[in-house]
């Protein structure tokens, strides 16, 4: 990322009028200066350059902007590009700071002390045998051990005593390797187990799962939500996995810590797990931007076909033709782990190869619920299939889909098209929901829609699985990430967000926010109301369990559903409000 100061710095130091006259020839017109538009053909001059304002707006088309905007749109080239083009012509050179600095900077202690207890786990390990059988136990190499960084946290209170030179250090605490009681006494959160440390992306330690050593609850204990650490963005194995998922154009998605390390020693390199939570769309996403073909293979149980049908949904809406989804159901008394070294890695490969496809596991499972033989049941399927019809983002496949929910239900491809309110799929993008709400400018998702039309690489950064996609504000947020990490938006301000936009089903929306969009933004605003917003639906999402886990609490809750409910209010309790009055 550029420094704001330096972009502030390099505008200050160039001239508009200088920069669009590389490209357009321009004429003196009272203050300004005026020229017919580029970007709009036209015959009366209605564009103009302020060189008071350092600004120029077109009266006809709505084009508008700084120098940088300009060379953006006009030369079609990147915000970096651009900056990098007016630096070298004032002879300026362009500072690159990493990208969230600020956000590091408050994380990188955090970091810091978890590869600290990491290393302390892994020490700990060689010198227990009693946690090297277990791993040996298991099938495990010393080799694959240290490729996935096992370590033991030994059974004690405060093991990490020695490991730190302030055990009351607050952070300790903050990134989940310290417990503190009611009767504010601390103790390390893992003690007795087996230590999996989950890295982020960069390599860096972000979390940890402990499994108990043989039998005990719960068996797996995990670190909580941290700074560093979101489950519904993270997978377990990504970072080990990333050269197998290149070398296969695959990754396979488990449940399990153990049937990643499994199948990596048998070989099989490209798997990554969810921790202990449903597959996510964030995960689709961040998997299918690394392979064409991801296949989930849970275990064979009935839980695991519920996370299958999970997992279904939460990838309809990140496919693209170019892309596939696909399930693998194991024997019923296996999980990968135990399935590869029961049956070898050349059959569990070979599975691997031919998986159930999303449309073979969808319609497998939409008629299994009704009744072909009767036309109510028909109708049934239909009905049942117009939601994931609808928001299958992929629209040849979604032609296939109908074609098959138009066979099975005895009517016509139109007729199913119809009913479930699908138009011939336009660019790609699917057609909305027939009954959407109209866009509200109260909803977060509006806010974000407002923000993410200045700055589109922002999405990267959106927590997808928390928007609201029965909101059309929400459905347009999910296009634009989707378009931006395909590389598929132009960059350069809303004119040409616009044109991305005409014929889809976000037009009126993105035009009618960009019609009442400020000029000029001020980019540490905006990035405040960003964090803000994204705070805003943390908190939402965070209630939102917080209730439900609080209902089912009369019924009674297991341990860990107990200390995750723990967690959530303790995380409610520390979290800062937000401007919407949050959760
Ligand atoms: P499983 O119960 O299927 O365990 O949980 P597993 O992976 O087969 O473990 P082993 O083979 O008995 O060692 C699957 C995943 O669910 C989460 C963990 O991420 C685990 O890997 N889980 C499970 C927990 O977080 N806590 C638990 O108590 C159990
Ligand atoms: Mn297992």
């Amino acid at each position: 990322m550029i420094p704001e100061s330096f972009v502030q710095e390099l505008l200050a130091r160039i001239d508009i009028v200088e920069v669009v006259e590389r490209y357009v020839p321009l004429r003196k017109a009272g203050a300004n200066y005026s020229a017919c538009c580029p970007f709009h053909s036209e015959k009366t001059p209605s564009f103009t350059v302020s060189p008071s304002k350092q600004f120029y707006h077109c009266f006809g088309c709505g084009a508008h902007g700084s120098a940088i905007g300009f060379l953006m749109q006009h030369a079609g080239i990147g915000f970096i590009e651009a900056i990098e083009d007016l630096a070298s012509s004032t002879g300026m050179a362009v500072p690159h700071e990493e990208r969230n600095a600020s956000i590091r900077a408050r994380t990188a202690p955090l970091t810091e002390l978890m590869s600290r207890a990491m290393q302390f786990y892994r020490d700990q390990l060689k010198a227990s045998p009693k946690a090297v059988d277990y791993l040996k136990g298991r099938g495990l190499t010393g080799e694959i051990a240290a490729r996935f960084g096992l370590g033991y946290a030994p059974d004690d209170w405060q093991g990490l005593q020695p490991v730190f030179s302030d055990y009351n250090d607050p952070a300790l605490v903050e990134c989940g390797l310290i417990i503190v009681n009611e009767q504010g006494r601390r103790y390390d959160r893992f003690r007795d187990r087996v230590m999996f440390p989950i890295l982020d992306q960069r390599g860096n330690v972000i979390g940890f799962g402990g499994r108990v050593i043989g039998a005990g609850e719960p068996k797996y204990l995990n670190s909580p939500e941290t700074p560093l650490f979101e489950k519904g963005r993270e997978l377990y194995g990504l970072t080990q996995a990333r050269q197998a998922i290149r070398d296969t154009d695959t990754v396979i998605v488990v449940e399990g810590y153990m049937d990643v390390v499994a199948l990596a020693q048998h070989g099989i390199g490209n798997a990554v797990a969810t921790l202990g939570t449903a597959c996510t769309p964030t995960h689709v996403h961040k998997l299918l931007r690394q392979a064409s073909k991801v296949v989930f293979c849970f275990d064979g149980d009935a839980a695991g076909r519920k996370a299958a049908w999970r997992a279904l949904e939460a990838s309809l809406e990140q496919l693209s033709d170019d892309k596939s989804a696909g399930f693998l159901f194991l024997p019923p008394e296996h999980d990968p782990d135990s399935f590869v070294r029961a049956e070898g890695a050349e059959t569990f490969q070979r599975l691997v190869a031919h998986p159930t496809t999303l449309t073979e596991f969808l319609l497998r499972e939409l008629k299994a619920g009704v009744d072909l033989a009767s036309a109510e049941g028909r109708a049934r399927l239909v009905h049942e299939a117009k939601p994931h019809l609808t928001r299958l983002a992929a629209p040849i496949l979604r032609v296939q889909l109908v074609k098959a929910v138009a066979e099975a239900s005895a009517l016509t491809q139109a007729e199913v098209e119809t009913q479930c309110g699908l138009k011939p799929a336009s660019r790609g993008r699917p057609a909305p929901p027939s009954a959407r709400q109209r866009p509200a400018p109260s909803s977060v998702e509006y806010k974000l829609l407002q923000i993410v039309l200045h700055k589109p690489e922002w999405t990267a950064r959106l927590p997808l699985e928390l928007i609201d996609r029965s909101r059309v504000e929400g459905e347009a947020l999910n296009a634009i990430a989707n378009a931006v990490d395909h590389g598929e938006l132009p960059a350069g301000g809303f004119g040409l967000l616009l044109e991305f936009f005409r014929n889809t089903p976000h037009e009126a929306l993105v035009a009618g926010i960009a019609a009442n969009m400020v000029e000029e933004v001020d980019l540490s605003a905006l990035e405040t109301m960003f964090t803000d917003s994204i705070a805003h639906l943390r908190q939402t999402a965070l209630s939102a369990e917080i209730e439900q886990l609080t209902a089912r609490a009369k019924q009674g809750l297991n341990p860990q559903e107990r200390q995750r409910l723990a967690e959530l209010l303790a995380r409610k309790r520390t979290a800062t409000p937000t401007p919407f009055g949050g959760g």
